[in-house]
């Protein structure tokens, strides 16, 4: 049996799950248990894991019994939780099982931007459930990290685009693109949170971790040197944007979380360090103050990955 500390990772088989698992494991600090559903415990992240040196628990979440939940945390220290974003209300469950097991810190599927309340949905979501940790009076760190490197250029190929409506709404440039946010390499998302989970001074803390804040014009200019000298944005003016929320929400429309993303950190300006410390954002810590030898992959670098 390992004398480390134990670290469970829920959603750890997931893009920002594995980000910190790996990270976890390369640091050595814990062992690490990635409770996975029975029908992911033979995916490849999950299998690539494993081999990495993680515990995979086979454990699905959603019809787990309060008794279930408690046996799975039996003896660990530290509870970080990194599912899908559509699962977001599995956490109070969650929460309520930390709290009888006796777990010191619990990290929720925060990972995010940090921002105001009653301006996103999905910001509001995980709003709630910070406060229910807070209210549950358990140890507990908060983590958000700015915007994905891998999620934010623009695509200059309408064959690469990740989802097809992409191609144009990442060329979309809010009332000249001048307005700051914070980026964060996925890769550096667990590096940093490997970093926050095993420093006492986060203990009931909201952490921001970031990589370089830049702005739409910056995104263009990456986009005209690697992509496409050529390329064209789409000006938008912030009446542009509102429309497209307004349709959204009527409509219904999955895409309305994209809409508010862009509103908060192209128009509000909520995505940035200094944003994050206001203490009506949540009073953050800045993770590059308080880890300042760690070294962020910067943009340049994945935007010539991106674009090759
Ligand atoms: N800052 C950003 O730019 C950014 C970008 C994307 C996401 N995020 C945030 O990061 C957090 C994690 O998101 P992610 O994209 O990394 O997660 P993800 O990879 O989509 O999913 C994480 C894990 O959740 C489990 N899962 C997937 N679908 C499920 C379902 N229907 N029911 C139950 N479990 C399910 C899976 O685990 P198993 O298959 O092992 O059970 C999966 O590996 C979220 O809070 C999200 O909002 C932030």
């Amino acid at each position: 049996m390992s004398s480390l500390p134990t670290i469970l990772v829920f959603g750890g088989s997931g893009l920002t799950g594995a980000s910190i698992v790996n990270a976890l494991l390369e640091r050595k600090d814990f062992q690490v248990k990635v409770p996975v559903r029975p029908s992911s415990v033979d995916k490849p992240s999950t299998v690539e894991l494993r081999k990495k040196g993680a515990i995979i628990i086979p454990f699905d979440i959603i019809n787990s019994s309060s008794e279930d939940l408690q046996n799975i945390l039996k003896g660990a220290d530290t509870v970080i939780c990194a599912i899908v974003f559509t699962q977001l209300g599995l956490q109070y469950k969650l929460v309520d099982a930390v709290k009888s097991a006796g777990v010191k810190r619990f990290v929720p599927c925060d990972f995010g931007t940090p921002g105001r309340r009653g301006v996103r949905k999905l910001h509001d979501e995980k709003l709630d459930v910070r406060d229910y940790v807070k209210a549950s009076e358990i140890g507990y760190t908060f983590i958000d990290v700015g915007f994905w490197y891998q999620l934010h250029l623009m695509y200059t190929n309408k064959e690469k685009a990740y989802v097809p409506w992409l191609y144009e709404a990442s060329r979309y440039v809010y009332n000249g693109g001048t307005v700051k946010t914070a980026y964060t390499d996925l890769g550096d998302i667990g590096r940093f949170t490997a970093r926050i989970v095993a420093d006492p001074r986060t203990l009931n803390q909201y952490v921001f971790a970031w990589g370089e804040e830049i702005t739409q014009q910056d995104i263009l200019t990456y986009a005209r040197k690697y992509g496409d000298p050529n390329v064209e944005i789409i000006p938008k003016s912030t009446a542009d944007l509102e429309a497209l929320i307004a349709e959204a929400k009527e409509k219904k429309q999955g895409i309305l979380a994209y809409w508010d993303y862009h509103y908060s950190m192209w128009i509000l300006g909520e995505n940035t360090s200094e944003m994050a410390k206001l203490p009506e954002l949540g009073g953050a810590l800045d993770a590059r103050e308080l880890y300042p030898d760690i070294k962020v992959r910067p943009l340049e670098d994945y935007a010539i990955e991106f674009y090759q």
